[in-house]
Protein backbone atom coordinates (compact mmCIF):
# COMPACT_ATOMS: atom_id res chain seq x y z
CA UNK A 1 0.00 0.00 0.00
CA UNK A 2 1.30 3.48 -0.75
CA UNK A 3 1.95 6.41 1.95
CA UNK A 4 -0.77 8.45 0.39
CA UNK A 5 -3.39 5.75 0.75
CA UNK A 6 -1.83 4.32 4.21
CA UNK A 7 -2.57 7.64 5.36
CA UNK A 8 -6.14 8.12 4.13
CA UNK A 9 -7.16 4.57 5.71
CA UNK A 10 -5.36 6.22 8.88
CA UNK A 11 -7.33 9.24 8.95
CA UNK A 12 -10.81 6.81 8.22
CA UNK A 13 -10.20 4.95 11.44
CA UNK A 14 -9.77 7.63 13.63
CA UNK A 15 -12.91 9.29 11.83
CA UNK A 16 -14.95 6.74 13.21
CA UNK A 17 -14.81 8.18 17.08
CA UNK A 18 -13.83 11.08 19.11
CA UNK A 19 -11.75 8.71 21.39
CA UNK A 20 -9.44 5.45 20.85
CA UNK A 21 -9.06 3.88 24.29
CA UNK A 22 -5.26 2.84 24.88
CA UNK A 23 -5.10 -0.45 26.28
CA UNK A 24 -2.39 -2.30 28.59
CA UNK A 25 -3.63 -5.54 28.75
CA UNK A 26 -2.24 -8.14 30.99
CA UNK A 27 -4.69 -10.99 30.75
CA UNK A 28 -5.46 -11.89 27.35
CA UNK A 29 -8.93 -13.91 28.82
CA UNK A 30 -10.11 -10.25 29.45
CA UNK A 31 -9.33 -9.11 25.93
CA UNK A 32 -13.34 -10.41 24.70
CA UNK A 33 -15.31 -8.88 27.34
CA UNK A 34 -13.61 -5.50 27.51
CA UNK A 35 -13.76 -5.14 23.45
CA UNK A 36 -17.37 -6.14 23.92
CA UNK A 37 -18.09 -3.20 26.51
CA UNK A 38 -16.40 -0.88 24.36
CA UNK A 39 -17.82 -0.78 21.04
CA UNK A 40 -21.10 -1.20 22.88
CA UNK A 41 -20.27 2.00 24.57
CA UNK A 42 -19.55 3.75 21.47
CA UNK A 43 -15.72 3.36 20.79
CA UNK A 44 -15.24 1.30 17.67
CA UNK A 45 -11.50 1.91 17.38
CA UNK A 46 -8.99 0.04 20.30
CA UNK A 47 -5.45 0.27 20.41
CA UNK A 48 -3.70 -2.80 22.33
CA UNK A 49 -0.29 -1.95 23.05
CA UNK A 50 2.47 -4.26 22.85
CA UNK A 51 3.99 -3.46 25.78
CA UNK A 52 2.71 -6.59 27.62
CA UNK A 53 2.95 -10.69 26.51
CA UNK A 54 -0.72 -10.81 26.22
CA UNK A 55 -0.86 -8.09 23.70
CA UNK A 56 -1.07 -10.18 20.55
CA UNK A 57 -3.16 -12.74 22.04
CA UNK A 58 -5.31 -9.53 22.87
CA UNK A 59 -5.67 -8.33 19.48
CA UNK A 60 -6.56 -12.38 18.35
CA UNK A 61 -9.12 -11.80 20.45
CA UNK A 62 -10.31 -8.68 20.19
CA UNK A 63 -10.45 -8.57 16.18
CA UNK A 64 -13.37 -11.20 16.21
CA UNK A 65 -15.78 -9.10 17.88
CA UNK A 66 -17.90 -7.72 15.78
CA UNK A 67 -17.76 -3.57 14.94
CA UNK A 68 -14.56 -3.20 16.27
CA UNK A 69 -11.16 -1.67 14.66
CA UNK A 70 -8.65 -3.26 16.48
CA UNK A 71 -4.85 -1.51 16.43
CA UNK A 72 -2.21 -2.46 18.04
CA UNK A 73 0.46 0.35 19.64
CA UNK A 74 3.37 1.09 20.76
CA UNK A 75 4.81 -0.95 17.19
CA UNK A 76 8.68 -0.04 17.26
CA UNK A 77 10.26 -2.51 14.92
CA UNK A 78 9.28 -4.40 11.52
CA UNK A 79 8.99 -7.90 13.84
CA UNK A 80 6.10 -6.18 15.58
CA UNK A 81 4.42 -4.64 12.48
CA UNK A 82 4.41 -8.77 10.96
CA UNK A 83 3.56 -9.95 14.56
CA UNK A 84 0.13 -7.16 14.80
CA UNK A 85 -0.73 -7.67 11.20
CA UNK A 86 -0.87 -11.67 11.73
CA UNK A 87 -2.87 -10.88 15.00
CA UNK A 88 -5.53 -9.29 12.89
CA UNK A 89 -4.40 -5.82 13.38
CA UNK A 90 -5.88 -3.27 11.61
CA UNK A 91 -3.78 -0.44 11.80
CA UNK A 92 -0.58 0.13 13.94
CA UNK A 93 0.08 2.98 16.17
CA UNK A 94 4.14 4.23 16.95
CA UNK A 95 5.11 7.00 19.73
CA UNK A 96 7.71 8.17 17.11
CA UNK A 97 8.58 7.94 13.18
CA UNK A 98 11.38 5.88 11.69
CA UNK A 99 11.95 5.30 8.19
CA UNK A 100 12.19 1.46 8.57
CA UNK A 101 9.13 1.34 10.95
CA UNK A 102 7.10 3.19 7.68
CA UNK A 103 8.22 0.95 4.92
CA UNK A 104 7.61 -2.32 7.35
CA UNK A 105 4.06 -0.98 7.48
CA UNK A 106 3.08 -0.20 3.87
CA UNK A 107 5.35 -3.57 2.93
CA UNK A 108 3.07 -5.38 4.97
CA UNK A 109 -0.31 -3.24 4.19
CA UNK A 110 -0.80 -2.12 7.33
CA UNK A 111 -1.77 1.79 7.90
CA UNK A 112 0.33 3.37 10.50
CA UNK A 113 -0.36 6.51 12.79
CA UNK A 114 3.05 7.68 13.20
CA UNK A 115 3.67 9.83 16.25
CA UNK A 116 5.50 13.45 15.28
CA UNK A 117 5.51 16.33 17.73
CA UNK A 118 7.79 19.51 16.32
CA UNK A 119 7.27 20.90 13.14
CA UNK A 120 10.13 19.36 11.64
CA UNK A 121 8.94 15.98 12.68
CA UNK A 122 5.63 16.45 11.00
CA UNK A 123 7.24 17.85 7.83
CA UNK A 124 9.69 14.84 7.43
CA UNK A 125 6.03 12.64 8.08
CA UNK A 126 4.80 14.57 5.57
CA UNK A 127 7.42 13.99 3.29
CA UNK A 128 7.00 10.38 3.95
CA UNK A 129 2.81 10.89 2.76
CA UNK A 130 2.12 11.14 6.28
CA UNK A 131 -0.65 13.54 7.17
CA UNK A 132 -2.53 11.95 9.71
CA UNK A 133 -0.17 11.59 12.78
CA UNK A 134 -0.52 11.07 16.38
CA UNK A 135 0.92 13.89 18.86
CA UNK A 136 2.95 12.12 21.15
CA UNK A 137 3.34 12.65 24.66
CA UNK A 138 0.04 15.51 24.08
CA UNK A 139 0.01 17.14 27.31
CA UNK A 140 3.89 17.61 28.22
CA UNK A 141 4.59 18.48 24.48
CA UNK A 142 2.12 21.93 25.07
CA UNK A 143 -0.72 20.23 24.65
CA UNK A 144 -3.77 21.90 22.61
CA UNK A 145 -1.91 24.70 22.06
CA UNK A 146 0.96 23.56 20.59
CA UNK A 147 -1.18 22.04 17.74
CA UNK A 148 -2.65 25.54 17.24
CA UNK A 149 0.02 26.65 16.57
CA UNK A 150 1.01 23.67 14.01
CA UNK A 151 -1.96 23.97 12.31
CA UNK A 152 -0.60 27.70 11.19
CA UNK A 153 1.79 26.84 8.98
CA UNK A 154 1.19 23.21 8.87
CA UNK A 155 -2.98 22.92 7.99
CA UNK A 156 -3.03 19.75 5.75
CA UNK A 157 -1.63 17.93 8.66
CA UNK A 158 -4.43 16.58 10.88
CA UNK A 159 -3.51 14.67 14.47
CA UNK A 160 -4.89 12.29 17.29
CA UNK A 161 -3.12 13.84 20.65
CA UNK A 162 -2.52 11.26 22.87
CA UNK A 163 -1.00 11.01 26.38
CA UNK A 164 -2.32 12.97 29.12
CA UNK A 165 -5.58 13.41 27.36
CA UNK A 166 -8.10 13.52 30.27
CA UNK A 167 -12.31 13.60 30.01
CA UNK A 168 -11.71 17.53 31.03
CA UNK A 169 -9.37 18.49 28.47
CA UNK A 170 -10.14 16.06 25.59
CA UNK A 171 -12.64 18.69 24.67
CA UNK A 172 -10.23 21.70 23.66
CA UNK A 173 -8.08 19.32 21.60
CA UNK A 174 -11.37 18.01 20.12
CA UNK A 175 -12.31 21.31 18.55
CA UNK A 176 -9.18 22.46 17.46
CA UNK A 177 -9.41 22.18 13.14
CA UNK A 178 -6.94 19.72 12.97
CA UNK A 179 -7.78 17.52 15.56
CA UNK A 180 -9.84 13.91 14.64
CA UNK A 181 -9.86 12.43 17.69
CA UNK A 182 -7.60 11.55 20.61
CA UNK A 183 -6.14 8.43 22.18
CA UNK A 184 -6.20 7.78 26.05
CA UNK A 185 -6.22 5.33 28.76
CA UNK A 186 -9.07 7.15 30.83
CA UNK A 187 -11.77 4.89 29.36
CA UNK A 188 -10.32 1.82 30.14
CA UNK A 189 -7.43 2.32 32.56
CA UNK A 190 -5.52 -0.94 33.57
CA UNK A 191 -7.18 -1.07 37.29
CA UNK A 192 -10.86 -1.27 35.79
CA UNK A 193 -9.55 -4.43 33.46
CA UNK A 194 -8.16 -6.05 35.77
CA UNK A 195 -11.43 -5.54 38.30
CA UNK A 196 -13.19 -6.84 34.97
CA UNK A 197 -15.64 -3.35 35.21
CA UNK A 198 -16.71 -3.52 32.47
CA UNK A 199 -19.93 -1.81 32.92
CA UNK A 200 -17.91 1.40 34.02
CA UNK A 201 -15.81 0.66 30.96
CA UNK A 202 -18.76 0.67 28.72
CA UNK A 203 -20.19 3.50 30.57
CA UNK A 204 -17.46 6.13 30.19
CA UNK A 205 -17.18 4.35 26.93
CA UNK A 206 -20.57 5.97 26.40
CA UNK A 207 -20.01 9.77 27.42
CA UNK A 208 -16.64 9.51 25.35
CA UNK A 209 -18.57 8.84 22.52
CA UNK A 210 -20.18 11.85 22.70
CA UNK A 211 -17.32 14.10 22.94
CA UNK A 212 -17.88 16.13 20.11
CA UNK A 213 -15.68 15.28 17.18
CA UNK A 214 -14.92 17.65 13.95
C1 LIG B 1 0.30 5.81 26.55
O1 LIG B 1 1.45 6.15 26.36
O2 LIG B 1 0.01 4.84 27.24
C2 LIG B 1 -0.78 6.55 25.86
O3 LIG B 1 -0.27 7.69 25.26
C3 LIG B 1 -1.89 6.87 26.80
O4 LIG B 1 -1.51 7.85 27.67
P1 LIG B 1 -2.44 8.24 28.91
O5 LIG B 1 -2.37 7.13 29.90
O6 LIG B 1 -1.84 9.53 29.42
O7 LIG B 1 -3.84 8.44 28.38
Amino acid sequence: MNPKTQSEHTRKICELAPVIPVIVIDDATRAEPLATALISGGLPVLEVTLRTDAALDAIRAMSKVEGGHVGAGTVLTPDQVYRAKDAGASFAVAPGATETLIRACEEASLPLLPGSVTASEVMQAAEYGYDMLKFFPAETSGGAPALKALAGPLPHVTFCPTGGVTPDNAGSYLSLPNVICVGSSWVASGAAIADGDWQGIESRARSASHLRQR
